[in-house]
């Protein structure tokens, strides 16, 4: 049978094993590799793989590589659809065929020596050969493949080693993640020499006993001798379990590892290692006898320029930026990671799910007629998938739970998948969410289940009440978003078998483009593609994080703060880690201004524990209940739980005093028609409309009522978009017609009926102007009229300002953006920014950038004037440099161009983000509904 079409079966490749370090000679062969690309099989280069092939005239490719990132072919995104007929095993004809030779030296030092070539990742289907000896195929391409090239290498010469890649395969059946298709050799190329007698496979198994002592048993080579050299344990057999004393365990929260040595007489292997039992006990899925919730994320593996090879130094820094934003697990969606990566996970800590590479989602449109899962003839290599996958990262300590995969239906594949894995590797539950009835899990799994189904699933309710409940995935965050968050996690925290779940996902995977923005699905000519429904992460692409990940560290954070005026109430959700160097840090501040300040240590508090810590600060006799005295001024005492490195834990605020409200004096006349023009005070404004044209010395335009906000991808997207409701109300089109203005005594106030074409529904609103000698007052009072069955985008006003009033202070919620469903991370404050720094850069244009809850904000020119807005009590604001319809119309950033003015949003209101782009919309206390709203704000020029 032709390879291509052989079920996704490997031919060749060598007994998986673990992937460890050792001293036997090795020899990378990344580097700069010739490379051809041919449309289909037929098309490529004849007899390329023999050792004197002229391939000068071929291009250079790197190696790893995703090859439509450097020029050949392009890349080509679909969710759920294969981009090919559903006719497995086959293959389109047109099958970029991409042939890979590299010539390299082998050290002589590999003579006498076995020796392997192992390519840790090749998308989808490569045969190899080496100094024209064919060796075989890999298939599987997230996962290890080895051949023994014992007999054909030549050690101390040249060798040439030549592959054939192609794009499809009967494996890409299998391989339907919602990601880019992207072809290539994208994982290392290594070879490696094997001494016989060596140390070709170990597994360690060392779990946490109690008592506190650590039990292990590592199985390698019959004479093997195993020794944790810290431990004093020298020279035990390999094969038998051993009792290895007092040992501190691995958890997430300290990730403790030993070094271990397993020897031959001919090789020497060392690993990291760590202790931990993990159980699934009355329920309830355990650590160290522990319950734990996953406070995760999904993680993809891709970058922006290099597609699905992700740079040592970029996976680092990856991986520590989740731990500052207290992220504790990872689920490797939808196949195993770069082995280094769970080599990471280990040291910094994280409790991980290593999912198989396995997905057959474009099964589902056809009704799973004909799914691999349960098609006898994908038999072997479903379960050869699985056994590479276990075998590769057996020994991790952060692993620890195996998924047989993703959306792959269900099936009796699934089942020899999840049998062959329990009887390898009894110490791991297994996880798979697609399959409801749970036959072959040790946990309830569920993607996007809504907070009211969490919450009765917490209750016991449902279907499989006997197993610890986790969302493999939550929360999508694609563009502005998600909101919930806090809401689920305070589920996590209500019920113990709620344990957690893993908000779907950690990355954008957009394409960087010459034009300075990012790529998503169709932009690169893809007939059948998935928009940006790639462009879901909570770090754009470059891995910057995006305002849904500082919520999310808010909300994930291990400490939680009750502050009152004199005391603090610290609780602690670690389970296994103390919070032992801590300390708080609190400061006072009195409008927003700097005012007293210090620290307290923290006495030791241990998991789970809870302390009430009193500060001694001269606000500390101050009624914490946040009245207003006399003084006028608005006081906030902030405290950080603050880790010895400096990473914050947890925070929280109360407000010591209340502003006092100041009373609007109305001093000077009242308004009067002057000309053209009616004035007020300060204030000019046209008659046609009513409108505020000049305030002082500045130019200004509105404030007008808005309702409509650029629609986010949580607004666009899901079952009943809320964005196309919005959109056949006509709301994003409203009318402004004047119904009166009345010169009166001491007010202007101007009625208006706000209303889009076609509809009989409106929002009546009256513009009330007081004049404050050098401010004026603006009360607006909105009444819904008609028939409103849909909530509004946002309510507030809009003016344009010059376009020179660029910098931004505030004293409100920041520093980031904030919105009713996503506001955990905001703290009080006073704050400073600029109009261009206030947007957030989210690869699909979309609303975004507001700063909730200012009690005043200012946008100053260089020269130094600009204009003070006071809230009373509050406002929202957005700025930014084009309107909400550009905002709208635009699809990448670099169609976003700057206009001559600056748009201000001053809202009352905003409907929340929820998550329905893809699960449950907003929840119903965020919902903004069309009711009866007075707000007022005072405008003064400076
Ligand atoms: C899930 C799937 C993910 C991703 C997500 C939506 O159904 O498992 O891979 O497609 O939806 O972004």
């Amino acid at each position: 049978m032709d390879y291509l079409t052989g079920f996704g079966r490997p031919l060749g490749t060598t007994a998986p094993r673990a992937a460890f370090g050792t001293d036997a000679p090795r020899l990378s062969l990344n580097g700069t590799w010739r490379f051809r690309l041919a449309p289909s099989v037929a098309e490529a280069a004849a007899g390329f793989w023999a050792p004197d092939f002229d391939d000068t005239g071929w291009a250079e490719l790197p190696v790893p590589s995703s090859w439509p990132m450097h020029g050949f072919g392009r890349p080509a995104y679909t969710n759920v659809v294969y981009p090919f007929p559903v006719d497995p095993p086959h293959v389109p004809t047109d099958n970029p065929t991409g042939d890979h030779r590299l010539v390299f030296d082998v050290p002589a030092g590999f003579a006498g020596l076995g020796a392997r070539l192992r390519f840790d990742g090749v998308d989808s289907c490569g045969r190899v050969w080496l100094n024209g000896v064919e060796l075989g195929v890999t298939q599987g391409s997230r996962l290890p493949a080895e051949f023994d090239v014992t007999a054909a290498l030549r050690p101390g010469g040249a060798n040439v080693l030549a592959v054939r890649v192609h794009q499809w395969s009967a494996g890409s059946y299998l391989e339907d993640q919602d990601m880019w298709w992207l072809p290539g050799i994208f994982r290392d190329v290594t070879l490696l020499a094997r001494p016989a007698g060596g140390v070709d496979d170990v597994f360690v198994q060392a779990g946490y006993e109690p008592d506190g002592r650590g039990r292990l048993r590592v199985e390698g080579p019959a004479d093997a001798v195993v020794s944790i050299p810290e431990l004093g344990l020298d020279r035990l057999p390999a094969g038998t379990a051993h009792d290895a004393g007092p040992v501190e365990p691995w958890t997430a929260e300290t990730p403790r590892l030993y070094e271990l040595v397993v020897a031959t007489a001919t090789e020497t292997a060392t690993l990291r290692i760590g202790f931990r039992t993990v159980a699934v006990t009355g329920g309830i899925l355990t650590v160290n006898g522990r319950r734990i919730v996953l406070r995760g994320v999904n993680r993809h593996e891709f970058h922006p320029e290099l597609g699905r090879v992700v740079p040592p130094d970029v996976v680092r820094a990856e991986l520590e930026l989740m731990k500052r934003h207290h992220v504790n697990a990872i689920r490797t969606s939808h196949y195993p990671p770069h082995p280094a990566v769970l080599d990471l996970c280990d040291e910094l800590g994280f409790w991980v799910i290593d999912e198989c590479d396995y997905e057959t989602h474009g099964f589902e449109p056809v009704g799973w007629r004909g799914n691999p899962s349960d098609d006898p003839r994908f038999a072997e290599a479903c379960v050869d998938r699985m056994r590479r996958m276990v075998e590769r990262d057996k020994n991790h300590p952060s692993v620890i739970m195996w998924s047989l995969g993703n959306e792959a239906g269900v099936g009796a594949n699934l089942g020899r998948m999840a049998d062959w894995a329990r009887e390898r590797d009894p110490g791991r539950p297994l996880h798979y969410e697609g399959d409801r009835s749970c036959a072959h899990v040790d946990v309830y799994s569920r993607m996007y289940a809504g907070h009211a189904e969490v919450d009765a699933i917490g209750r016991g309710e449902g279907q499989v009440p006997h197993l610890p409940f986790i969302l493999c995935e939550y929360a999508h965050a694609m563009g502005n978003g998600p909101g919930g968050l806090a809401e689920y996690d305070e589920l996590f925290d209500r019920h113990p078998r709620c344990q957690g779940g893993f908000v779907w996902e950690w990355l954008d995977h957009g394409i960087r483009r010459p034009e300075g923005d990012y790529a998503y699905g169709g932009d690169f000519g893809e007939p059948l593609h998935d928009g940006n429904f790639v462009i879901d992460g909570l770090v754009f692409p470059d891995r910057t994080p995006s305002p849904g990940l500082t919520e999310l560290a808010a909300v994930y954070a291990p400490v939680r703060l009750n502050v009152g005026a004199g005391e603090v109430t610290v609780r602690s959700r670690y389970v296994f880690r103390s919070l032992a160097g801590a300390e708080l840090r609190w400061s006072v501040t009195v409008d927003g201004g700097p005012g007293a300040e210090g620290s307290v240590p923290l006495p030791v508090v241990a998991a789970g524990e809870m302390v009430v810590v009193a500060l001694n600060h001269d606000m500390a006799d101050k009624p914490g209940s946040g009245a207003a005295d006399s003084s006028g001024s608005e006081a906030w005492l902030t405290v950080h739980t603050v880790a010895p490195d400096g990473l914050v834990l947890g925070s929280g605020q109360v407000q010591l005093r209340a502003a006092a409200p100041v009373p609007g004096v109305p001093a000077g006349a009242g308004p009067r028609r002057d000309g053209g023009v009616i004035r007020l005070g300060a204030a000019e404004f046209e008659p046609v409309h009513g409108t505020l044209t000049r305030l002082g010395s500045l130019a200004l335009r509105g404030p007008v009522l808005d309702v409509w906000r650029a629609p986010i991808d949580n607004d666009r997207l899901g079952h009943d978009p809320v964005a196309a409701r919005w959109r056949a109300a006509g709301l994003h089109r409203m009318t402004h017609r004047l119904l009166g203005l009345e010169l009166g005594p001491d007010a202007l106030v101007v009625a208006t009926r706000v209303a889009p074409a076609a509809a009989d529904r409106a929002l009546l609103a009256w513009y009330t102007w007081r004049t404050l000698g050098d401010a004026v007052e603006l009360t607006v009072r909105v009444e819904p009229a008609g028939d409103w069955d849909v909530p509004l985008p946002r309510l507030g006003v809009h003016l344009e300002l010059p376009a020179d009033l660029g910098a931004v202070a505030w004293f409100g919620a920041g520093p980031g953006e904030a919105y009713p469903d996503s506001r955990t991370a905001a703290l009080t404050g006073r704050y400073e920014s600029t109009v261009d720094d206030l947007t957030t850069p989210y690869v699909y244009p979309q609303e975004n950038g507001n700063r909730a809850d200012a009690h005043w904000l200012t946008l100053t020119g260089p020269d130094g004037h600009g204009l003070r807005v006071e809230a009373a009590p509050r406002i929202d604001f957005t700025a930014r440099r084009w309107s909400t319809a550009a905002l709208d119309a635009a699809r990448h950033r670099s169609e976003l161009v700057a206009e001559d003015r600056i748009h201000l949003h001053l809202d009352h209101a905003h409907h929340g983000l929820g998550s329905a782009a893809c699960g449950p919309g907003v929840l119903p206390q965020y919902e903004l509904r069309p009711e009866p709203a007075t707000f007022t704000v005072t405008l003064r020029a400076f």
